[in-house]
Formats: C-alpha cells, sequence, structure tokens
C-alpha cells in the first residue's frame, strides 16, 4: 500500500508482532521481582501504543500517563520542557516503564529520566515502539525498542501531522512533508481508498 507521497514502513500485522515481543520481554524482567510495575505513557503520542502493550504484558500493573510541551520561542528544540499533566500516583519504590511511540532526538526522554528519577523509583526503564537512533542528539538508555526507523517524517498508530493520523493503523513514512502540508488531510484517502 502506498499513496505517491508516503509508504506503509511498518504495517499493522507487523506492529502486532512487535507489541507482542516488547510485552513478553518485559513481562519476562519483572516476573517475580517484588515492587508495582507501573506504565507510564507520555501523551499523546505513547495513547496507541501503550493500550496495545499494556495488553501484552500477562503481569499486575498499573497505567498513568504524563504529558510535557516544550517551550516555545528561543527554547523551542533545546530540550527545555514543562510538564503539562503530572503523574497521579507516588512512584516512589516501584518500577517505572516510561512507554513512547518514538525516540528521536532523545531531548524528551532525557529530560523525563531526570524528573522521574528524583522521585526515587526502585527502577526506571524505558520502552519505545520506534527509535530514530540516526537524529539522536542526546545518548539515553533505551531497555526496550520495537522498531528503528530512518529520518522520514513518520505518522500513524500514535504519531502525528499537526494532531491527525494518530488513528491511523500502520506506520507511515512521508519523505515530501511538504506534499503533506499542502494537503494535510488528504492522505488517508490515498492510502485507504474506499472499498
Ligand atoms: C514526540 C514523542 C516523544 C518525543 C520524542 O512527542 O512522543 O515524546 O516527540 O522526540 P525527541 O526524542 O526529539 O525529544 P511530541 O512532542 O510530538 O508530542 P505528541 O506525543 O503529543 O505527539
Amino acid at each position: 500500500m502506498s499513496a505517491s507521497f508516503a509508504q506503509v514502513l511498518v504495517a499493522r500485522e507487523e506492529i502486532e508482532t512487535g507489541v507482542s515481543r516488547l510485552g513478553r520481554e518485559i513481562a519476562e524482567t519483572y516476573r517475580g521481582v517484588p515492587g508495582e510495575v507501573v506504565l507510564v505513557g507520555v501523551l499523546k503520542g505513547s495513547a496507541v501504543f501503550l493500550a496495545d502493550l499494556a495488553r501484552a504484558i500477562p503481569l499486575d500493573l498499573t497505567i498513568d500517563f504524563i504529558s510535557i510541551s516544550s517551550y516555545g520561542g528561543d527554547a523551542s528544540g533545546s530540550g527545555v520542557v514543562r510538564i503539562v499533566k503530572d503523574l497521579e500516583q507516588d512512584i516512589s519504590g516501584k518500577h517505572v516503564v516510561v512507554v513512547e511511540d518514538i525516540v528521536d532526538t532523545g531531548l524528551t526522554l532525557t529530560y523525563l529520566r531526570k524528573t522521574l528519577g528524583a522521585r526515587s523509583p526502585a527502577t526506571l526503564r524505558t520502552v519505545t515502539l520506534i527509535d530514530k537512533a540516526a537524529r539522536r542528539l542526546l545518548p539515553v538508555p533505551l531497555e526496550w525498542r520495537g522498531f528503528e526507523a530512518p529520518d522520514a517524517f513518520l505518522l500513524g498508530y500514535g504519531l502525528d501531522y499537526r494532531g491527525i493520523y494518530r488513528n491511523v493503523p500502520d506506520l507511515i513514512a512521508v519523505p515530501d512533508v511538504a506534499r503533506l502540508a499542502l494537503h494535510p488531510r488528504s492522505l488517508v484517502e490515498e492510502l485507504y481508498p474506499a472499498q
């Protein structure tokens, strides 16, 4: 399946297989280990992945969410961020698994690890669906990754373009973002024409 300016990078069946594998690996890490496991979803991109991943982990666990936002202006892209919505639970003494849809420059995850690490969790690990390792600016620990991705703009399965396309079930690569900017709402119809 492909449109003229976008391709399916990871199809939904392959995502499902990858998420199952990650769920098994995470469960093996914590099985028999005392203490509560908390999945921390980073809104909004990780919501779709987290929903599938949580159901692929055969352990008792809880789910919480955090939302952070980059400061605009001169600090944009510098990794300077603020918490828009904080966790609802105290994570001290708990096994925290940060759930990301994508790790790109590593700035977001670096900030999250510092912020959450200061709250004395028993352990702090990260799972990401997509690792864009080639774009990393800061080295950051990443315990589990689903897929390595090239340096193309991605959307679908939680990832957005200006807030849309998060509900697309496959992971789509858009090398020509300029064309998407011209026709921001045309992609779904091109990729998934009505039967
Ligand atoms: C994305 C993604 C990560 C971050 C990774 O969030 O969910 O949190 O970017 O990028 P980095 O490694 O370069 O810091 P985004 O800011 O797009 O917000 P969203 O999840 O609400 O789409």
